[in-house]
């Protein structure tokens, strides 16, 4: 099937595609037409139009290249925007442009939430008092007020090495999780073993994860060790917490998806997840969302929830 391309559009798959080198290109321009063309199938289109086009872009792009997209699409809502981004001093604090997204399709269903469980909290913000910290805090809270054990660790605060890919934790039957020295093997892998519930949260930094989070689960690699004898038991449950500056409230969704499931492969659960975005403001936007009441208040529920149900 020979399909036509509404006039002008084809120009932007190559406009579009020059912000990619050369050495990946043509890849990129084969996936755009391959995607505009197969969603004009499916809609018994001949024509790929401009809305199909745009479609297909943000359909395979990750959500982190918007601000390329959009110097093609809306030039000069982009550059709005940048300027809004580099006023964000200005911004009267109550009205930044942050947005929480709750991910949990489950019903809200309350329990107690039984004393005791242990809530063990990880902060890959060096940013204390930053807008993933803040989230955690409210987290916390919950616990704190419902007799909870909870602990909150910033990862920043810890020595931990990255990983040296010795494959020593794939030996048979391994007793010691890892051969390296520091606070992994001393305390953190135990304080892992021990909890019941989880949080995880990570800022973005350049589009991914930020990088203290990313070494911090590769030192995780040696918990899918076939052979381990201590494995880490089931049933333990996550939410992740996730913050970044973008206002689109699911331009990483992504990298948040893969957290899920590289958790679940270590056999945490993740239950749900709030992500904070939009966070510009005073100070570029640091804890910007504690002037924002509503949205500690969906953390606030959202914690009562994930507590109620380890
Ligand atoms: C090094 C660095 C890179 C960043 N990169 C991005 C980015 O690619 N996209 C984005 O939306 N925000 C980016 N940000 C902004 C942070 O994601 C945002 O400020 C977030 O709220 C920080 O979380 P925190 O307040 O918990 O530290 C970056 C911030 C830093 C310091």
């Amino acid at each position: 099937m020979k399909y036509v391309w509404q006039d002008g559009i084809f120009e932007k798959v190559d406009a579009l595609c020059e912000i990619f080198p050369p050495v990946i290109k043509d890849r990129w321009k084969d996936r755009i037409i391959y995607n505009s063309e197969k969603i004009a199938a499916y809609e018994e289109s001949k024509t790929v139009t401009e809305e199909i086009f745009w479609r297909s872009v943000y359909e395979i792009f990750p959500g982190g290249y918007e601000p390329l997209i959009l110097r093609i699409k809306d030039p000069e809502g982009l550059k709005q925007d940048m300027i809004s981004s580099r006023k964000q001093e200005d911004i009267e604090p109550g009205t930044e442009p942050v947005h929480i997204t709750r991910w949990s399709n489950q019903p809200e269903i309350l329990s107690d939430i039984e004393p005791g469980k242990k809530i063990l909290a990880v902060c890959s913000s060096a940013r204390k008092g930053g807008n993933t910290d803040v989230v955690i805090d409210e987290l916390l809270r919950v616990g704190r007020d419902n007799g909870a054990l909870v602990e909150r660790m910033y990862l920043s605060d810890h020595a931990i090495k990255p990983c040296t890919g010795c494959r020593a934790c794939r030996k048979g039957d391994v007793k010691t999780l890892c051969a390296l020295n520091d606070d992994m093997t001393s305390v953190i892998y135990d304080k892992l073993y021990a909890m019941d519930g989880l949080i995880v949260g990570f800022p973005i930094y350049t589009a991914r994860e930020n990088g203290i989070i990313a070494n911090f689960m590769d030192r995780w690699d040696c918990l899918a060790n076939p052979y381990l004898s201590r494995k880490m038991p089931e049933k333990k449950k996550a939410v992740v917490v996730c913050s970044w500056m973008w206002p689109n409230p699911t331009a990483y969704d992504n990298v948040v998806e893969q957290m899920i499931i590289l958790l679940r492969l270590h056999r945490v659960e993740t239950t749900d997840v709030l992500t904070v975005t939009g966070t510009r403001g005073k100070k570029h936007g640091r804890g910007v969302v504690k002037n924002h009441p509503e949205i500690l208040d969906t953390v606030y529920k959202a914690g009562i929830q994930f507590m109620s149900n380890l």
